[in-house]
């Protein structure tokens, strides 16, 4: 297999209420990322339209999920953040790949099932296609990594499988125009820290979502510090006091929820956070997760809305790293029309 230059591609929707699943999981993974890696970070904003979104609405979420990365800390000089719409080549990639990913495979995404639901006629065809999308998106960079949270798995999975498909099809092409031994690489996901599925507060066997209807269940990246502990203190829990090792959070799903993010919100394992506050009730818990949440997440909503107030400031960002994007995605798939035979000027 050619060797790839280590290359980190994530992306996140903005399709409204940014949540702590989205921080922990990926945003504050991505902020750790660029020290070691060359980075780029995506607003998915052509994923988003698969679901109806109002055109106002969707700017605005646009610039907000851009607010959180730079707010988080990501550093849009040293690394590229961009939205996904100024770079013609993710469509380009996604239409190649749907003509490579296979429609038994598709068949299998669970999300597509959960999204769709009874509904999946009335579904839009670009929903079903989802996952080729997010293959072009990764794929159109060569990038070998790829932090997301645990629900993003099989989507990886996919994209590795379409990757080493086109690899396959067109082996001798790719051999012919000049590359050593496949022509993608096979993204990583990285799925890692206490946090990778972080859970409904008030339903430790749902997922933290954006599209929870009830706002008491995630706690959202614009929430001030009175919403913030208001939310904790509301969590639902058990009546038991806190486990001192792991084991003992088996069958204990709103109390694993919790230890969880304060280790990720604290960079601890969730053993050491048991360590501390094993034997310890709810009541002597919650206060402490209370005050390192706001902590950590007060600054940053705070410089979210002051980033807000700049649109300019915001959509300048997004153009300077989209003409970046561009520079690395172009001749890929320049090379791209070439190994499948399309007549280029
Ligand atoms: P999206 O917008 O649903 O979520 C953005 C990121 O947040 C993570 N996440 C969570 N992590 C832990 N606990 C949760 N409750 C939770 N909810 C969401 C997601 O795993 C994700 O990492 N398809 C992607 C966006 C995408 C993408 C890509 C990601 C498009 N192209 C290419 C990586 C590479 C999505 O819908 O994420």
């Amino acid at each position: 297999m050619t060797s790839f230059t280590p290359r980190v591609f994530s992306g996140v929707q903005p399709t409204g209420n940014l949540h702590l699943g989205n921080f922990l999981g990926a945003i504050k993974r991505f902020v750790d990322m660029q020290h070691s890696h060359e980075c780029i970070y995506c607003v998915v904003d052509m994923h988003a339209i698969t679901v109806w979104q109002d055109p106002a609405e969707l700017a605005r979420n646009t610039r907000e999920v851009t607010a959180a990365y730079l707010a988080a800390g990501i550093d849009a000089k040293k690394h590229i953040v961009f939205n996904q719409s100024q770079v013609p080549q993710h469509a380009e990639l996604a239409w190649v790949f749907n003509c490579v990913a296979r429609m038994g495979w598709l068949n299998r995404m669970t999300q597509f099932k959960d999204k769709a639901g009874k509904n999946a006629e009335n579904s839009s065809v670009g929903l079903y296609a989802y996952p080729n999308l997010m293959a072009a998106d990764i794929l159109a960079y060569h990038a070998t990594h790829v932090p997301v949270g645990e629900d993003q798995k099989q989507h990886l999975e996919l994209s590795r499988d379409i990757a080493q498909k086109f690899n396959n099809d067109f082996a001798k092409s790719i051999k012919g125009a000049g590359f050593s031994d496949g022509f993608f690489p096979l993204p990583e996901p990285l799925i890692t820290g206490a946090a990778t599925r972080v859970m409904s507060l008030k339903d430790g066997s749902k997922k933290m979502s954006k599209s929870d209807p009830s706002d008491l269940s995630r706690i959202n990246l614009a929430d001030d510090a009175d919403t913030i502990a208001r939310k904790i203190k509301k969590a639902r829990t058990d009546p038991d006091p806190l486990p001192s090792e792991e084991p003992g959070l088996k069958d204990r799903p709103e109390a694993a929820n919790l230890v969880g993010i304060y280790a990720a919100l604290a960079d601890k394992s969730k053993a050491e956070v048991l360590a501390e506050f094993g034997g310890s009730q709810f009541s002597a818990f919650k206060p402490a997760l209370v005050d390192l949440a706001v902590d950590k997440l007060g600054p940053m909503g705070s410089e979210m809305k002051k980033l807000m107030d700049d649109k300019s400031y915001i959509d300048n960002i997004l153009a300077a790293g989209s003409a970046r994007a561009r520079t690395i995605a172009e001749p890929i798939m320049q090379d791209v029309k070439k190994i499948i035979g399309f007549i280029r000027s």
